[in-house]
């Protein structure tokens, strides 16, 4: 026992510091290194008020049932510093090791200043000193919720603790369970466009900072002048941006561990409609402010919680950027979401987590489920069970091949899109045997009739090869333009996996598996090579 804890003792100090885990981009696509080489983060969040040690019991059987390989938790604040200048970091020495056991990569997220938009984590000794750490003004001088991000001494105190918790990290971190860190939470003001404190007046009369517009391609002028009817939503953004930039450069120097900062989302398609929702946030449209206002932040991450297949898709349109890796760190947990893994992969996303994933009985409804229950955790569980043995090879594919995905719509419509030479179709609610024109009316309805379930991903291998993963969903291959007498066909369709690094099949699908296109009912892995006849 005695020699056992000496070598123990002895093997501690040697234990290899892993790569840092970081976010390298090349062609406009992106991936996700962890430990050296390319992650898929098949994620969860737990609730809100789950970071506590006494909570953990009840987060763990949850993320084992659903298979994910990453975990995100708050570390708020209030409880790291609940006296000024005392940090108390034993939460996340706990949750460090239990995660270690329950074999699971870490996302923390800082619940500083700005929660939601509100102060509801800064310690009480910040929500009760509002002469020292300001909110935001109204026009008629009232104070707003908000802390405002043009308090010095606020931001200092964030950045403060925020470093101290990097540092905390550095030294007891070293084979990086922690893998990203998300300063802030849904950044922004409701009900408040920005602040009007004397400071942010001044500021909001003067010229755009030249950073900014230069940054941009535009004239130099005034907000409004710059912004138009932008200019207190880009004002906002530039200021909060700032802010968080700031802490976040701080805490990199510490440790560099890419950081993300997640957006509440206001309409998909109409901005004017988004700027009331966070504002100051990165929203979509306040994407090329937010880079430039902060350029240490990583990724700009969308939170979804709109079960509208149609408004999803141009969410993750928006951020899935040359510039921006897609990575949905929140969405809702209810059924309906769980297919939009697919088009978050087919959009090269490196990482996705449905929000309230726990124990602890809460539930968000209606954004997310009513109920977490096992059907629930079954449609992301299922999902996650094929790709997480395979997710470095999935997103090492992803990164240097290209990729489309899609999910069933509300009309449940097929979808298209052309890779190459090749058009590739999605169709729901099909059976897995003939043709829609064969069915009789007294054919049963289809059991997806109606249900928000279904999608695929696929990653174009070579110009005839494709790799293709999906569930309750009918694809079809076809040459886009054939030229005359032309026609496509399966050379194979195998289905398998990956081991270490290497595809393994387990059968050649043909027959009535192919013969009516490609039906996967439950989530699949394909390999399916094209070919031409005449
Ligand atoms: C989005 C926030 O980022 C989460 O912390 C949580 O409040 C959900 N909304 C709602 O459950």
């Amino acid at each position: 026992m005695l020699l056992l804890l000496a070598m123990i003792s002895f093997a501690a100090p040697t234990v290899a510091q892993s790569p840092l885990p970081q976010i390298v981009s090349k062609d406009g696509r992106h991936a996700l290194l962890v430990d050296g080489q390319p992650f898929l983060m098949l994620g969860a969040q737990v609730h809100n008020s789950s970071n506590y040690p006494g909570m953990l019991p009840l987060v763990w059987p949850t993320i084992k049932a659903l298979d994910a390989n990453t975990v995100e938790v708050p570390v708020a604040w209030e409880q790291v510093e609940r006296q000024e200048g005392r940090f108390d970091f034993s939460f996340v020495d706990e949750l460090l090791k239990q995660a270690r056991a329950n074999d699971v990569r870490l996302v923390l997220l800082w619940f500083g200043t700005w929660k939601n938009t509100g102060p509801s984590y800064a310690p009480e000794w910040v929500k009760s000193d509002t002469r020292r750490f300001p909110r935001m003004r109204t026009a008629e001088g009232k104070p707003h919720y908000v802390l405002s991000p043009h308090g010095r001494a606020t931001l200092e105190a964030d950045k403060k603790a925020f470093v101290a918790l990097m540092r905390h990290l550095r030294q007891t971190d070293a084979p990086n369970t922690v893998i990203l860190v998300q300063p802030q939470n849904e950044i922004g003001s409701y009900g408040l466009t920005r602040d009007h404190s004397p400071e942010a007046e001044q500021l909001f009369r003067a010229a755009v900072p030249t950073e900014l517009v230069r940054g941009l391609r535009k004239q130099p002028g005034t907000w409004t002048r710059v912004f138009g009817e932008f200019a207190e939503q880009a004002f906002a953004s530039w200021h909060m941006g700032r802010y968080t930039g700031e802490i976040a450069a701080a805490g990199k120097a510490v440790k560099p561990l890419p950081m993300y900062v997640n957006a509440s989302l206001g309409d998909a398609f109409d901005a004017k409609a988004a700027i009331d929702t966070a504002t100051g946030g990165p929203q979509w449209n306040m994407i090329p402010v937010w880079k430039i206002a902060a350029p240490h932040i990583d990724v700009l991450a969308p939170d979804i919680y709109n079960r509208d297949q149609k408004a999803v898709v141009a969410y993750l349109d928006h951020y899935a950027r040359a510039d921006n890796a897609l990575m949905v760190p929140e969405i809702g947990n209810a059924i309906d979401y769980a297919r939009f893994l697919w088009p978050v992969l087919g959009k090269g996303g490196i990482g996705f987590a449905p929000f309230g994933m726990d124990g602890s009985g809460y539930s968000n409804f209606p954004l997310g489920a009513q109920k977490l229950d096992a059907e629930v955790i079954e449609a992301f569980a299922s999902k996650y069970r094929l790709l997480r043995p395979i997710a470095r090879d999935w997103a090492r594919l992803a990164f240097e091949h290209p990729t489309w995905g899609a999910a069933k719509g509300k009309d449940a419509a097929a979808q298209t899109h052309v890779l190459g030479r090749w058009k590739l179709t999605t169709e729901y609610e099909q059976w897995e045997f003939g043709e829609p024109h064969w069915l009789s009316p007294d054919t049963p309805p289809h059991p997806n009739k109606g249900k928000p379930v279904g999608g695929a991903a696929f990653i174009q291998l070579g110009a005839d090869e494709f790799l293709v993963a999906g569930s309750d969903v009918r694809l079809r291959f076809a040459l886009d333009k054939p030229a005359a007498g032309e026609n496509s066909q399966f050379l194979s369709v195998e289905e398998g996996t990956f081991r270490q690094g290497r595809w393994q099949m387990l059968r050649r699908w043909n027959g009535d598996q192919t013969d009516y296109g490609i039906n996967l009912t439950r989530p699949t892995l394909l390999k399916v090579r094209l070919g031409t006849y005449r």
